[in-house]
């Protein structure tokens, strides 16, 4: 069984983007410049953006966080992003979801020019991806195919089981599983809460992506031997014996599943070190289309 480390396969996609930044900057050029932005103070997000502004120094790219009250307006929200969208500095945007109740996700997401869509939700970044034109995968899933690139994991004529329908993860990551792309090629189930026999439909799977959001969801008779199994949960699962008050859990049952399998991702430490990755490059596609 082979443990798909994310800071390994992290490390390595980040060592590439730091030596093409150090490329630019001999060449006189500037840095990629990824503005981020953060409404509210929910934990996660703000430990999420801390993360994503403090990887961009890692590599050498700049980064602007901007941060606005929890009770900001979407007019206030749609006007920062205005900005960002006419400012010629600015490579990437991202607004750190959720969002509070009174703003639209939705409107947010289509304010964004698409050029600068490095978290790849835009309709029109969505679309391209469906038609599998050059775009901005999504970070999570762009993680994921990173990290089967990283680990040489063959997908090619194989039957993919995706949990989850999410824009963020599941969705996206039956579009590129299914397309024809070095790790993708796959026959894929995209699984949601009305499937009926879920288990016996993952059983089928060689290759399981858990993008569901419950903890320890997926039991090792829901999976057959030898399969692949990527697991994108990240639930907080109150625990008074740990550090913070509470543990982070996958949506798969490691422990059990785990013996049973060819390769999979642990949690913490698999593909949630690695949706950054994808960010970071698509903000470098980002600048390199911008200048040309
Ligand atoms: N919230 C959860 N995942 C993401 C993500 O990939 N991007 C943004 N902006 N917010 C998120």
């Amino acid at each position: 069984m082979l443990i798909l480390d994310g800071k390994i396969a992290a490390e390595s996609v980040k060592n590439v983007l730091q030596q093409e930044v150090q490329q630019l900057l001999v060449q006189g050029k500037r840095a990629p410049h990824l503005a981020a932005v953060l409404v509210g103070n929910n934990g996660a997000s703000e430990t999420y953006v801390a993360s994503k502004v403090k990887q961009c120094a890692e590599i050498g790219f700049e980064s602007t966080l901007i941060r606005l009250d929890a009770t900001a307006s979407e007019g206030e929200l749609l006007d920062t992003i205005r900005q960002l969208n006419d400012d010629d500095n600015i490579d990437g945007i991202l607004v750190q979801l959720p969002l509070p109740k009174q703003i639209s996700e939705q409107k947010v997401i289509e304010a964004i020019n698409p050029t600068k869509d490095v978290d790849g939700f835009h309709p029109v970044s969505v679309g391209k991806l469906v038609q599998g034109l050059d775009t901005f995968i999504p970070a999570t899933p762009y993680g994921i195919m990173l990290m089967l690139e990283h680990f040489n994991i063959t997908t090619k004529g194989k039957h993919a089981v995706v949990i989850g329908r999410s824009n963020i993860v599941g969705r996206p990551m039956s579009v590129l599983l299914s397309s024809n792309l070095p790790y993708g090629n796959c026959t894929v189930t995209l699984c949601h809460s009305q499937t009926p026999d879920l288990a016996a439909v993952c059983r089928e799977a060689d290759i399981i992506v858990a993008a569901l959001g419950r903890a320890e969801f997926v039991k090792a008779d829901m999976v057959k031997e030898g399969a692949v199994v990527i697991d994108v949960g990240i639930t907080r699962v109150d625990d008074p014996t740990a550090k913070k008050g509470y543990r982070i859990k996958g949506d798969v049952a490691y422990a059990e599943v785990a013996p049973k399998t060819q390769a999979i991702t642990p949690v913490p430490g698999g593909v949630g070190l690695m949706t950054i990755a994808g960010l970071l490059k698509n903000t470098l596609a980002a600048y390199k289309r911008r200048t040309g």
